[in-house]
């Protein structure tokens, strides 16, 4: 192409601000749980001139640990690891953190980085409509009270949480039941089970942790359970902690460790300790991904290990070994630690029942087999409405709606073609395979930090996801998980929307390899429109940089470019 002879561009089109100045971005973030708060402290390092409000349906931040409070609620990652991995917490109080504990970690967090005032509670997202000729969103939302509102934003983050909709099962005359109904996510923490008679159904990781609580107390437990799952052994349970306190408990102790005063006061006082300890644990979490390679060595040896061990906690009862070991391979149903679960299950005071649920009495359940068993309190461990579809309506352009599609198109576990500004935080195809979504939840926030970073510096209007490119993107994981993965086994689990022969909707590899891949956008896989299409360098300004005008006649202006070594990072302003 020539140049152009005559002036194409008047001074007008020139701006009179330094190269990148920050252009003002509005961000709606839906939910203030992990996601929401880790996002709210990322945008406040990372972004400059943007506003920023996190709507939450709840009256309180938190999410998963603000809602899940059913007896044994806790993480079945090591506590060490649940933890955002630059915010260590000395203070966790054993292996495995409990539920209120981990809420009262993630509201420090919030105080402590001031990231509160982003929030605004008791207000839920209802829909969001992208405006094409304005590149906005509309946002449309309910408070508690039921007023109603509409809000706008140029970027809509979806940190609405892929396990946040619980569901009642669906079986015949479920709500006739008439003693106390619970579902293990909308827990009422008055329930008193001590000499009554509990009914569980499901044996996903709520059922299993809730299961030895009931187990202990209850007069007679009966456990629906239609399918098979692993139970797994402790991860990290060579880790030793010995050297800060000799009388810590033993590391195969694991799941029973509490951290003794003198092993936490170590962390506190010695973060360099304390460092090495968080890294040994993750170390033990994340380096089995070969496990996940079906038919590999390490596949076939931890699937023997594991049936084996299942196998002898389960003693005499061949029957529960019959029905509840599973064929396939560990992983591709979540796998749990289910500290005491097969013990209970073989207590005295517990019954197995493998027959089908046909239906609900008002005194108890009643099974295919025709047994009838009454019960004082059901508790459906059921799981939720996998969030692989965003739970308000979306409409992107030309009025597609998100919820039409057979299945979710997304690019990356993160963005989707024709829905432009629109991010969800580990979305369909995230990190959810192995190890603790708190470094891939990190890393998606700082990845849309980047995209706000780019839109706001270099004047674009709006961005996103190639249809081939995700197309492309995603046939390639596909084509991962039919050639590898244990997660394509014949197994029922949300990893595949509880089809199983469905889709598998997480990520096609390590979370090393999630982590690498989401470090950085690749714009080349984005179509980006920028404010004025005729002139996408006007972001280059006045012809000088943010930081000579704000050091300008000062004797302090840095010379980033001049440097000790060549390693030394630099960047300008
Ligand atoms: C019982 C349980 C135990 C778990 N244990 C582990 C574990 O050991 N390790 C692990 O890695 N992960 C675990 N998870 C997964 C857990 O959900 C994530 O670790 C993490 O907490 C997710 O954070 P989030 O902010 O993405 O989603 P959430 O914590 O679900 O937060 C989403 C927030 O969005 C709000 N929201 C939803 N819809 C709307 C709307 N329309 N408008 C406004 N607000 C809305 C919700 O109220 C909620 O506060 C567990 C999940 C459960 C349920
Ligand atoms: N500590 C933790 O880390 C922890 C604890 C709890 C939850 N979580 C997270 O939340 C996810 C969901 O766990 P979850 O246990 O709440 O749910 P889940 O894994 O989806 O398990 C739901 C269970 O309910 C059963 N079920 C559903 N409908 C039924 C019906 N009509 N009749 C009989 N059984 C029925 C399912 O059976 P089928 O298997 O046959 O479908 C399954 O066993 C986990 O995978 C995990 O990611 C984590």
């Amino acid at each position: 192409m020539p140049l152009l002879e005559s002036p194409a561009y008047t001074d007008a089109d020139i701006p009179d601000y330094p190269q990148s100045t920050p252009q003002p971005l509005k961000i709606i973030h839906v939910g203030a749980g992990a996601s929401g708060l880790i996002f709210a402290h990322k945008a406040e390092r990372g972004l400059k001139n943007f506003e920023l409000i996190c709507y939450e349906k709840n009256d309180s931040i938190g999410g998963t640990w603000y809602e899940n409070v059913y007896p044994g609620c806790a993480c079945d990652i090591p506590a060490h690891t649940y933890t955002l991995p630059f915010e260590p917490n000395p203070e966790w109080s054993g292996y495995y953190s409990y539920s209120d504990e981990i809420q009262q970690y993630f509201l420090k967090f919030a105080k402590k980085y001031g990231v509160e005032k982003y929030v605004k509670l008791n207000t839920a997202v209802e829909s969001a409509t992208w405006d094409e000729s304005e590149s906005i969103w509309k946002v449309a939302l309910k408070r508690k009270d039921g007023t109603t509102f509409v809000d706008s934003c140029n970027v809509l983050v979806n940190g609405s949480g892929v396990v946040n909709k619980w569901k009642w099962p669906t079986i015949e005359g479920l709500h006739d039941f008439q003693g106390v109904l619970a579902h293990s996510a909308a827990w009422d923490r008055s329930i008193d089970w001590a000499g009554k008679t509990v009914a569980v159904i499901g044996t996903g990781s709520s059922s299993i942790q809730m299961v030895p609580k009931f187990a202990e107390t209850g007069k007679h437990v009966s456990v629906f359970m239609r399918n098979q799952t692993y139970i797994g052994p402790q991860f990290g349970s060579n880790v030793s902690n010995k050297e800060a306190d000799p009388d810590a408990m033993e590391p195969h102790a694991a799941g029973k460790h509490q951290y003794t005063e003198k092993e936490k006061q170590r962390f506190r006082d010695d973060p360099d300790y304390h460092l090495r300890y968080r890294k040994a644990v993750e170390r033990s979490v994340v380096s089995g991904f070969k496990m996940f390679y079906r038919g590999s060595e390490t596949n076939i040896a931890a699937k023997k290990l594991m049936q084996d061990s299942m196998s002898q906690r389960l003693g005499d009862r061949d029957d529960l070994k019959k029905r509840f070991i599973p064929e396939w391979s560990p992983g591709c149903r979540r796998l749990t630690p289910g500290e005491g679960y097969l013990e209970a299950l073989c207590e005295p005071n517990v019954t197995c029942v493998f027959s089908d649920i046909v239906k609900i009495t008002p005194t108890g359940l009643v099974t295919a087999d025709n047994v009838e068993r009454n019960v004082d309190i059901l508790v459906c461990a059921t799981g939720f409405h996998i969030g692989y579809q965003p739970h308000f309506r979306v409409t992107g352009t030309g009025g597609q709606v998100m919820q039409d599609q057979k299945q979710p198109n997304v690019y990356a576990s993160i963005c989707v073609p024709g829905f432009p500004n629109y991010f969800v935080v580990n979305g369909p195809r995230g990190n959810w395979g192995q190890g603790c979504v708190m470094p891939s939840h990190e890393v998606h926030t700082e990845y849309i930090v980047q995209c706000c970073q780019k839109m706001q510096q270099d004047d674009v209007k709006s961005m996103v996801p190639r249809e081939d490119v995700t197309t492309q993107l995603n046939l390639y994981m596909d084509a991962w998980h039919r050639k590898h993965s244990v997660w394509a086994e014949d197994c029922r689990s949300w990893y595949k929307d509880n089809e199983p022969n469905g889709r598998v909707w997480i990520w096609p590899g390590s979370l090393f390899h999630h982590l690498k891949f989401m470090k950085r956008p690749r714009f080349e896989h984005y179509e980006l429109t920028y404010k004025d299409p005729s002139n996408i360098f006007a972001f280059l300004g006045n012809g000088l940089t943010i930081t000579e005008e704000k050091f300008a006649g000062t004797e302090d202006m840095p010379i980033p470019y001049i440097r000790k070594d060549e390693d030394e990072i630099w960047d300008i302003e």
